[in-house]
């Protein structure tokens, strides 16, 4: 139905009502709701600045705390009639305010415009964004580093090209996540620091004409600093592009792990057991437990990468200062948050409960000539030249393929016809030497792993505490 523009709070020079095609394209209200806490804290910031600066009265200050504290409470009890023909969370706020307080509701947007506002409440919006981001992430960070403890002494191979390469530990490949995910705190840190800034008081996009402090709201808000330049200040949504970057290597990260875990659960590896509370069946194949999990969070990172694309297509372009375009950068960003919010809680949950098939990992670690590096390294520690020790072992390798047999099956008469350099000692090369021996800095040796734990551990009890000091 179309609506009147004479009700609207910006109908003043109108003389029409909106086509109703308008209401109905033009509304951000059906999403931007979900910004009422955001935007009731900004407001109550503004109106207890103008009050301070004596550009209004202490009466009205309060008539507006009050209204704007009745109105969040009927929001969070679900009893506020949200307008479509009143827009935006702005508007549909501001103009039931008025409605129950009357004039004073009025002096509200004094000093201040749609445009500081919307940047304002998208900056609080990205900034707690951040911070349940990281809570998760240092969530399943600690996930990850138990299960490296648990899993400590499991041996797996490891692959290059997705071929047996060298046999690593479990908690190693483990760990390796658990760095993926250290970087991706920091970028969320990072994001936030960048967010953390107020465009308040910088009006449509000139700056305001009364003599407003805008560090006051600022300092009220949590924010660390005013942006200075007014243009800047409501155009700027880098800090929305910031998060969904950060959101969406978080999940091209996830979509790593996401794919070893279905690998891992098939037939062909059984690595891993899938716990049956998150496992799913088929409706046809009656022997089917499926991963379900695993692959939406893999599938999932495709959303959150299309809506980093999204942002960046969206500010393209545009010319300065404030353009409604604008107020397309909200559903994609909800739906990243959703929707790493969620992946994160899943897969904290879910990883704990899969069983490692400890046998079966150690059994496929030593296969398919998995030591055959350890055989050259072996003569290389004699003074063998590297290039000499690999073609000689690459010659033992095919032989062992011909024979059908594997490399701890050669006697030394064999390996010495390989090279003259093998002696006795060769033929204690396994699985545990092979580990043992790259105990250099960053390797897969149990000690070196056993350490670079410890300060996982002790880095992960950093951030956690930084960043609960932070949010106070
Ligand atoms: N709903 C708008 C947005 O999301 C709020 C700001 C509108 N400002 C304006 N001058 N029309 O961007």
């Amino acid at each position: 139905m179309a609506s009147n523009n004479s009700d609207k709070l910006w109908g003043g020079r109108f003389s029409q009502g909106s086509h109703e095609l308008t209401d109905l394209y033009n509304e951000s209200i059906s999403f931007d709701q979900r910004l009422y806490k955001e935007d009731i804290a900004g407001s109550k910031a503004h109106a207890n600045m103008l009050a301070a600066s004596k550009i209004i009265s202490e009466e009205d200050r309060d008539l507006i705390l009050n209204g704007l504290t009745e109105i969040e409470h009927e929001i969070d009890e679900g009893e506020f009639d949200f307008r479509i023909d009143r827009e935006d969370i702005h508007l549909n706020i501001e103009a039931k305010l008025t409605e129950r307080i009357g004039e004073a509701g009025g002096r509200l947007h004094t000093g201040r415009s749609r445009n500081d506002q919307i940047a304002t409440d998208m900056r609080l919006f990205v900034r707690a964004a951040c911070d349940a981001t990281v809570d998760a992430l240092i969530d399943l960070r600690e996930v990850l580093l138990a299960l490296a403890e648990s899993e400590a002494e499991t041996i797996m191979p490891g692959y290059t090209h997705m071929q047996r390469a060298q046999p690593v530990l479990l908690s190693h490949h483990l760990q390796a996540y658990e760095s993926m995910l250290v970087r991706d705190t920091e970028r969320f840190e990072q994001a936030r620091n960048r967010t953390n800034r107020s465009p308040l008081g910088t009006g449509a996009l000139a700056g305001v004409s009364f003599d407003i402090d805008r560090e006051a709201t600022a300092r009220e808000l949590g924010f660390d600093e005013v942006i200075p330049n007014s243009i800047d200040a409501v155009s700027d949504r880098d800090f929305v592009y910031d998060y969904h970057s950060a959101a969406a290597l978080l999940m091209v990260h996830i979509s790593r792990l996401s794919e070893e875990i279905i690998l891992w659960a098939t037939s062909e590896f059984q690595f891993i057991t899938l716990d049956e509370r998150f496992s799913t069946g088929s409706s046809i194949m009656p022997q089917k437990k499926n991963p379900d999990l695993a692959e939406l969070a893999r599938g999932k990172s495709a959303r959150v990468i299309g809506n980093l694309v999204q942002i960046l297509t969206l500010l393209k372009s545009q010319p300065l200062a404030y353009n409604k375009d604008m107020q397309e950068d909200k559903e994609p960003l909800f739906d990243s948050v959703d929707t790493v919010l969620a992946t994160l809680q899943v897969l904290s949950a879910m990883l704990p409960t899969c069983q490692f098939n400890r046998e079966a990992m150690a059994l496929s670690a030593e296969a398919n000539f998995a030591l055959a590096t350890d055989y050259a390294d072996y003569l290389t520690k004699k003074g063998v030249p590297f290039r000499q020790a690999h073609a000689a072992v690459g010659a033992l390798v095919a032989q062992c393929e011909s024979q059908g047999i594997s490399l701890k099956e050669l006697t030394l008469d064999q390996l010495k016809a390989a090279h003259d350099e093998f002696d006795e000692d060769a033929l204690q090369i396994d699985l545990n030497y092979s580990l043992s021996a790259r105990n250099a800095s960053g390797g897969t040796a149990p000690d070196t792993v056993a350490s670079a734990l410890n300060e996982a551990k002790k880095r992960l009890r950093q951030d956690r505490q930084a960043w609960t000091t932070l949010q106070k």
